[in-house]
C-alpha cells in the first residue's frame, strides 16, 4: 500500500476542526486512564447516545478502579443491563482486579494490551487519549476516514490493512496533542465521514485533501469484504408465573450471555399445545401467546416466540422470584427486553387497578 505520508497534511486541519466542533461527551471531561478505559469499553459495538446514561451512572457508582474491582458480579451485571456484550463488563472487572493487585495502571501500550478485554484499538485509545502517548487507535470509523483520504481500495476488514494504516498514522502523531488527534479522527468518522455513501463532505475539514472526494469515489470506498452470515436460531420463551412469582433460569457459565439470568426457553418454535405438554407437570392454569421478537448478536440471531403460562405447581428446575425483585435486582439481557417490558407493563397495570 502506498501511503508516503500524505497523512502529515491532515493533522493541523483536523485538530483545528476538532477544537471547534467536538461534541461535549462526558468521558472527554477529565480524561483519566480509568474514565477513558471504561468509556472505550462501553463504546465498543455500541453507539454514543445510549452509552451516555450508562457511563454517567457507572462513574457515579464506581468512580475508581478500586470500586470496580470490589463490586459484586451481580451488581456489576445490573449496572450493565441493557448494554449487551456482557463479557465486556466481566473483563473490565478482571482487569480492574489485576490493576489493583499491581498497585498502578499500566504505564504503556503493551501493559494495557495484556489486560483482559483490551485489544490494539482500546490500548491505543487509552494511551493516546489519557496518557499522551503516540499510539493510534484504529477502529472501523478511522479505517473508513483513512481509506477515503488516501483513496485506498484495500479491504478494511483485512488485518493487514489495519496494520498498514496504524503504522502510517503512528508516523504523523503530533506529540503534544495525541489525545485530541485520536479523538479528532474518531469524531470525523462519527459525525462527518459517515458510512454508506452518506458523508457530509461539504462540512469536512479534509475535503481538499480527500482523494475519494476529489475523484468522486465516496460510494466505492471503503472496500469491505462481506462478513459471514449470522446463524438464525428459533426459540420459545416462557414467562412462567406462580402466584406473584416469575421463573428465572441462570445461563451456563460459558458461551453466549454466560451466567446471566433469563426467562426459561427452549430451542425451536413450539405450538401452544406442545408448550402446554412441555409444562404438563406444572398443571398449567392458563396459557397466553405473547408477541414475537428477535434479537441480533454478533454471530447469531434469535427469533423468539413466547407464551405466558400460569402454573399450578412451581417446578424446582427454576428459581422463582417476586416480579418486583426480578425487575430490580436481576440483570436480564436485552435479548429478552420485549418480555421484560411486558412484565413491567403488567406490573404497572396491577398497581393502577
Ligand atoms: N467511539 C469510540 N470511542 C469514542 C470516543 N472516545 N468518543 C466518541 N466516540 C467514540
Amino acid at each position: 500500500m502506498k501511503m508516503d505520508n500524505k497523512l502529515n497534511e491532515i493533522v493541523i486541519p483536523l485538530l483545528t476542526w476538532y477544537r471547534i466542533y467536538r461534541r461535549d461527551l462526558p468521558w472527554r471531561h477529565d480524561p483519566t486512564p480509568y474514565r477513558v478505559w471504561v468509556s472505550e469499553i462501553m463504546l465498543q459495538q455500541t453507539r454514543v447516545d445510549p452509552v451516555i446514561p450508562y457511563y454517567l451512572r457507572f462513574m457515579e457508582i464506581l468512580p475508581d478502579v478500586e470500586a470496580l474491582a470490589a463490586i459484586s458480579e451481580d451488581a456489576l451485571m445490573k449496572l450493565w443491563e441493557g448494554l449487551g456484550y456482557y463479557s465486556r463488563a466481566r473483563n473490565l472487572q478482571k482487569a480492574a482486579k489485576q490493576i489493583v493487585e499491581n498497585g498502578a495502571f499500566p504505564a504503556d501500550f503493551n501493559g494495557w494490551r495484556s489486560l483482559p478485554g483490551i485489544g490494539d484499538y482500546t490500548a491505543g485509545a487509552i494511551c493516546s487519549i489519557a496518557m499522551g502517548l503516540p499510539t493510534p487507535a484504529v477502529d472501523g470509523n478511522v479505517l473508513r476516514v483513512l481509506s477515503r483520504i488516501l483513496g485506498s481500495y484495500e479491504d478494511i476488514a483485512a488485518p493487514a490493512t489495519k496494520k498498514a494504516f496504524t503504522e502510517a498514522l503512528r508516523e504523523v502523531y503530533p506529540l503534544g496533542a495525541t489525545s485530541e488527534f485520536t479523538q479528532s479522527l474518531m469524531e470525523l468518522g462519527a459525525i462527518i465521514c459517515l458510512p454508506n455513501g452518506a458523508p457530509l463532505c461539504e462540512k469536512c475539514p479534509l475535503k481538499e485533501l480527500c482523494t475519494a472526494k476529489k475523484e468522486d469515489l465516496i460510494d466505492q470506498i471503503p472496500v469491505k469484504s462481506e462478513k459471514k452470515k449470522r446463524k438464525k436460531e428459533e426459540k420459545t420463551v416462557f414467562i412462567l408465573r406462580f402466584g406473584s412469582k416469575i421463573a428465572l433460569n441462570r445461563r451456563p457459565e460459558k458461551g453466549l450471555l454466560a451466567n446471566l439470568w433469563e426467562f426459561p426457553n427452549i430451542n425451536g418454535h413450539l405450538s401452544q399445545k406442545d408448550a402446554l405438554d412441555h409444562f404438563a407437570a406444572a398443571d398449567p392454569l392458563s396459557i397466553t401467546r405473547l408477541s414475537e421478537s428477535f434479537h441480533i448478536f454478533t454471530h447469531i440471531e434469535w427469533h423468539m416466540q413466547a407464551y405466558e403460562i400460569v402454573a399450578r405447581y412451581p417446578s424446582e428446575e427454576y428459581i422463582w422470584m417476586e416480579l418486583d425483585d426480578v425487575l430490580l435486582q436481576k440483570a436480564i439481557p436485552s435479548a429478552f427486553r420485549c418480555y421484560t417490558n411486558y412484565l413491567k407493563e403488567s406490573r404497572y397495570k396491577e398497581i393502577q387497578e
